[in-house]
């Protein structure tokens, strides 16, 4: 199983700190816990990825970081296509692919989220799927340190997570497309987690707001843990 923190734009590199040392106190077992600080709390941590970085090593792109600056903490973790960056930043497929291919010729750990609009899934798991498809141009599926995370984007920061039936449908289907390991993000709380790891081919969760507290993770780590 694998439990992901998401913080976005929450915390800073004080509070980052300290939370990863509460944390580690408790002892993950065969769980993987990733936390996903902002950049200006990024700390060597084997727990710690970035939400973000740009495909170059360093360069004239300004407000960005790349590969340089993820060393220096010694970050191996990154991820890429949040639908946040894709839809508020505008990053493109391509772009995205682009990312992709260059932390994955480096070797990094590479969360990468898919998912559909409303009124894609409105349409029902078809549409669902032709789109979730082209989130995956240009990607190695076959990569093998990858972790795909499917978060719908209406299920992210509502409150309304995905039905078990409509997660189950749609991770069955990306299955067919790779091995890596699925796991499920948007609206993930702890009164749902348990029901949601118990879905066929649910790998783990990518954890935003309810991640912030972490008491809260840290509880989901426990119901984690119970999962093989
Ligand atoms: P949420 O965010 O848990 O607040 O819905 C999930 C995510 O965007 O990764």
């Amino acid at each position: 199983m694998i439990v992901a923190a998401n913080f976005k734009m929450h915390k800073t590199r004080k509070e980052t700190i300290k939370y990863l040392k509460e944390l580690k106190r408790m002892d993950f077992k065969d769980v993987e816990v990733r936390v996903f600080p902002p950049f200006s709390a990024l700390i060597e941590d084997e727990l710690i990825g970035a939400q973000n970085a740009y495909p170059a090593i360093n360069g004239a792109y300004t407000g960005e970081i790349g590969l340089e600056q993820l060393n220096e903490f010694n970050i191996k973790t990154l991820l890429i296509g949040h639908s946040e960056r894709r839809h508020i930043l505008g990053e493109t497929q391509e772009f995205i692919a682009e990312k992709f291919n260059f932390y994955k010729q480096n070797g990094f750990r590479i969360f990468y989220c898919v998912g559909e609009p409303l009124e894609v899934r409105k349409k029902g798991i078809e549409a669902v799927v032709d789109y979730i498809k082209k989130q995956f141009e240009g990607i190695d599926l076959n990569y093998e340190n990858l972790v795909i995370a499917y978060e719908p984007v209406w299920a992210i920061g509502t409150g309304v997570s995905a039905s078990s039936e409509e997660i189950k449908e749609t991770h069955r289907e990306i299955k067919k497309l790779t091995k890596a390991p699925i796991i499920y993000g948007g609206s993930v709380k702890l009164n749902n987690i348990k029901e949601i790891l118990e879905i066929e081919n649910v790998d783990g969760v990518l954890v935003g707001s309810a991640s912030l507290d972490v008491d809260v993770f840290r509880q989901m780590i426990e119901i984690a843990k119970e999962k093989k």
